[in-house]
């Protein structure tokens, strides 16, 4: 069988490992995962969306190269997160007897990413995980850095870990099931990287869509966010930018109930954290207008629907709080962004004055 053409991003935390970007990747995965892994058995962890599009194509690829191989399936979905799911795949992972050297291959999303990477780090205390990534979202983010995890009562991804994948396949033929909502989570997230590190990408978003550049796109988001990483693998410093906006969305999506998505409530924390560091004099003149356009044109309602002290005491309920203090990450300049604390009491102001300067037209 001849080789599917992709793009390669080397990641040097963990062990090291690709990230690769292409067509037709995902009925690869046996063969390429060969390379990687010392495994006989590789569990296969999927959502049920997921699994009835691609489970069957990454399982047989499995079993075409030889592996031993099973399939896990949850439930599709956000409620799903959570540590039930993980402890029963960890049983299932058991009942197939996986032994240490043997791997998981999560499919799918960040949910079934963040889930399947959290169950290989604990299963027998930790086992290799390949990321095959189905979403934009997942593609550009959750599946680089390592990071996995569950929800918990008290929030979102409350309890995980640090553990890195072996190898990441990102099958851009999934593109084409996503639906809108989907790619506009993603877009979210790319525009994102692009207001953090690079005003090129961020040029090139706003000549085109997503989907004309897909693979450049990703690949660019891919190496932003593993040049990051692997300055700061566990996030003691640099790795804070991926948060810009973060802080907020995670405020509007609690407030809302989880019913406003995770990319569109970025969108709106990215807007109104730029309104808040212009209006302080922090930015640029310009940068919340050239942010707040492109993210209107894309599609995203900058309108945080929820009361400023209702956000701003969530937020200080976030775990990225220490002591009364709270991290922020705000954008200089399009392509450049840096992180500041401030009292937590201080945070409602310093939004409400963003909030002024938005009104005043800072985003038309
Ligand atoms: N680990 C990290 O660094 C990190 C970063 C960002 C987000 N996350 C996590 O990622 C999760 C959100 O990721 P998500 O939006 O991918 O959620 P998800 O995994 O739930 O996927 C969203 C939906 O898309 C469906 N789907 C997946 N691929 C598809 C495809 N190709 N075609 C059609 N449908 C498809 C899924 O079945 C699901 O219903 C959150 O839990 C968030 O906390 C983690
Ligand atoms: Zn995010």
């Amino acid at each position: 069988m001849g080789q599917t053409q992709s793009e390669n991003v080397r990641i040097a935390a963990g062990g090291g490992y690709d990230v690769r970007i292409g067509s037709g990747l995902l009925k690869e995965t046996g063969a390429l995962a060969r390379r990687v892994l010392k495994a006989d058995r590789v569990a296969v962890f999927t959502d049920s969306a997921v699994d009835s599009l691609y489970g069957e194509t990454v399982e047989k690829s499995c079993r075409d190269v030889g592996f031993e191989t099973c399939r896990f399936v949850f439930q599709e979905g956000e409620a799903s997160k959570k540590a039930e799911t993980v402890m029963d795949f960890v049983e299932f992972m058991s009942h197939h007897h996986l032994t240490r050297k043997d791997a998981v291959i999560a499919l799918g999303g960040g949910v079934a990413g963040d889930m399947g990477g959290f169950a290989a780090s604990v299963y027998l205390r930790g086992i290799d995980f390949i990321q095959d990534p189905t979403t934009l979202l997942a593609a550009v983010d959750s599946s680089v850095g390592g990071k996995t995890g569950v929800n918990i009562s008290s929030g979102k991804n409350l309890a995980g870990t640090f553990w890195q994948p072996s190898l990441v396949l990102y099958d851009t033929g999934t593109f084409e099931s996503l639906n809108d909502d989907l790619i506009l989570d993603g877009t979210a997230e790319i525009i994102k990287t692009a207001a953090i590190r690079d005003a090129e990408l961020f040029q090139l978003i706003q000549n085109g869509s997503v989907a004309d550049i897909l693979t450049q796109t990703v690949k660019r988001c891919v190496q932003i966010k593993g040049a990051v990483v692997d300055a700061d693998e566990k996030e003691s410093g640099l790795r804070r930018i991926l948060n810009f906006g973060h802080t907020m969305a995670h405020a509007i999506e609690k407030a809302s109930g989880y019913r406003i998505s995770h990319g569109r409530a970025v969108a709106c924390g990215m807007a109104m954290m730029t309104a808040a560091s212009e209006a302080a004099g922090m930015s640029q003149k310009g940068t919340c207008r050239t942010l707040c356009r492109l993210l209107g044109e894309k599609g995203f309602d900058l309108n945080p629907r929820f009361p400023l002290t209702q956000l701003c005491s969530l937020a200080a309920s976030d775990k990225k709080t220490f002591g009364d203090r709270i991290h922020l990450v705000y954008i200089e300049k399009i392509g450049s962004a840096a992180v500041f604390d401030m009292e937590i009491g201080q945070l409602e102001e310093f939004m409400k004055d963003g909030a002024a300067f938005m009104k005043n037209g800072a985003a038309e």
